[in-house]
């Protein structure tokens, strides 16, 4: 078992760890500290970026020599495989650690084995402090490994009565400055931000980070747009940021591909309207995307929920009464019933100037679920 000290050095890990949201991908956020036989913390690190060095060959940089005999405590099993840089495994041993504590087991295949590496070289291996704090921080990445998809999180900024847009389809100041601020940083913390053509037609909306927000690069901005309607003058398509414009196999996409917009073709849907999202997540995966921001709008939403691909909510609630004509935040058949409602479980509530974010997740939801 995890001593007291132990624990709250896997807090400060996970903390560490968090430093590195939105700038990692394809990798995990880990962060380590490394605790000496007196207990006192002796060096800790985070990994900031992929192809930048792990977080506990930072934080044994930082020991220094006072590794020898200590004790590492890392938020995530540490690596066992040669990637773009040595396994993290082997450097812990050189180093002379003699404890490592962890918090989650590494599900890559590739990587795998780091705690068996360890015990075989005879440092003492304990696993699952803290792992739902750890998992919560990671979830993107662990979703991205277990089941082979990216961590969509669906965003939309309503009014208190659940509506995105009024009558006339106006809806850019649903929400106040704060709340626009901050879904900014959504946003940054994003590998791709999707909107369908609904939006990307009624908005025209630009989809990038400003630039002192930036994390490790611009979001991939990836436009949902089954018979190719985009206009070729759209902002999207401007060069702020990589756009993908995602159309069916069939459709006459001869005008954005003249403006040179870069396309991607997939099936469509097997039931409903538009493309296969599968698909179109199968194809995100492979472009290492590990984090979505679905930024609506209610029909591309609607369908997200409706084949549970959405993990994550976070809403902006205004306090602001729309009315009957407004725009639904989801369109589609929905629920035929309260007991078939998606049930969510609220994690957070912060105040954004005059509205609320509330951030809150399916309440079955884990990362370890489906498996792969
Ligand atoms: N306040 C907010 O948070 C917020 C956010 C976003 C949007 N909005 C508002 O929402 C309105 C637009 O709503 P919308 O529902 O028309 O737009 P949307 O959801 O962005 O786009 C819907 C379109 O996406 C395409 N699509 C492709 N594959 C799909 C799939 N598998 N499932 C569903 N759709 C798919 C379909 O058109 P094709 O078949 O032609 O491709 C579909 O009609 C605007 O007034 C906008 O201002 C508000």
């Amino acid at each position: 078992v995890a001593t007291p000290g132990e624990t709250a050095a896997m807090r400060r890990a996970i903390a560490l760890a968090a430093r590195g949201i939105g700038a990692t991908s394809p990798n995990p956020v880990v962060g380590c500290v490394i605790v000496d036989a007196a207990g006192a913390v002796v060096g800790e690190g985070f990994h900031e970026r992929a192809g930048g060095p792990h977080a506990e060959i930072v934080a044994l940089r930082d020991a220094g020599t006072r590794a020898r005999g200590a004790t590492a405590v890392v938020s995530l099993e540490p690596c066992n495989h040669t990637g773009r840089t040595p396994p993290c495994s082997r450097a812990l041993v050189e180093a002379g650690v003699v404890r490592v504590v962890v918090a989650v087991r590494d599900p890559y295949r590739r990587a795998a084995g780091g705690a068996e590496t360890l015990l075989d070289s005879g440092v003492e291996v304990e696993v699952g402090v803290l792992a739902a704090e750890a998992e919560r921080v990671n979830e993107a990445w662990l979703t991205y490994v277990r089941r082979g998809r990216p961590f969509v999180t669906w965003k939309l900024g309503a009014s208190l009565d659940g509506r995105v847009a009024a009558a006339d389809g106006s809806s850019r100041w649903v929400t106040g400055a704060a709340s626009r601020a901050d879904a900014h940083r959504l946003r940054a913390e994003s590998d791709a931000v999707l909107v369908g053509s609904g939006t990307a037609l009624a908005d025209d909306p630009h989809l990038a980070v400003r630039k002192a927000q930036v994390r490790r690069a611009q979001p991939l901005r990836v436009v949902v747009d089954t018979e190719a309607r985009l206009p070729p003058g759209a902002r999207v398509l401007d060069d702020a940021a990589p756009t993908l414009v995602v159309v069916a196999e069939d459709a006459d996409a001869a005008d954005l591909d003249k403006a040179g917009a870069q396309l991607v073709r997939l099936p469509r849907a097997p039931a409903g309207p538009g493309l296969d999202l599968a698909a179109l997540l199968a194809e995100l995966h492979d472009r290492e995307v590990v984090s979505v921001l679905l930024e609506g709008g209610p029909t591309l939403a609607g369908s997200f929920l409706a084949e549970g691909l959405v993990d994550r909510v976070v809403a902006y609630v205004a306090p602001l009464l729309v009315g009957g004509g407004g725009l639904p935040a989801l369109a589609g058949s929905g629920a035929a019933s309260i007991d078939a409602a998606l049930r969510l479980r609220i994690d957070d509530i912060t105040r954004t100037g005059p509205d609320v974010r509330i951030t809150a997740r399916p309440a079955t939801w884990t990362a370890a679920a489906d498996e792969a």
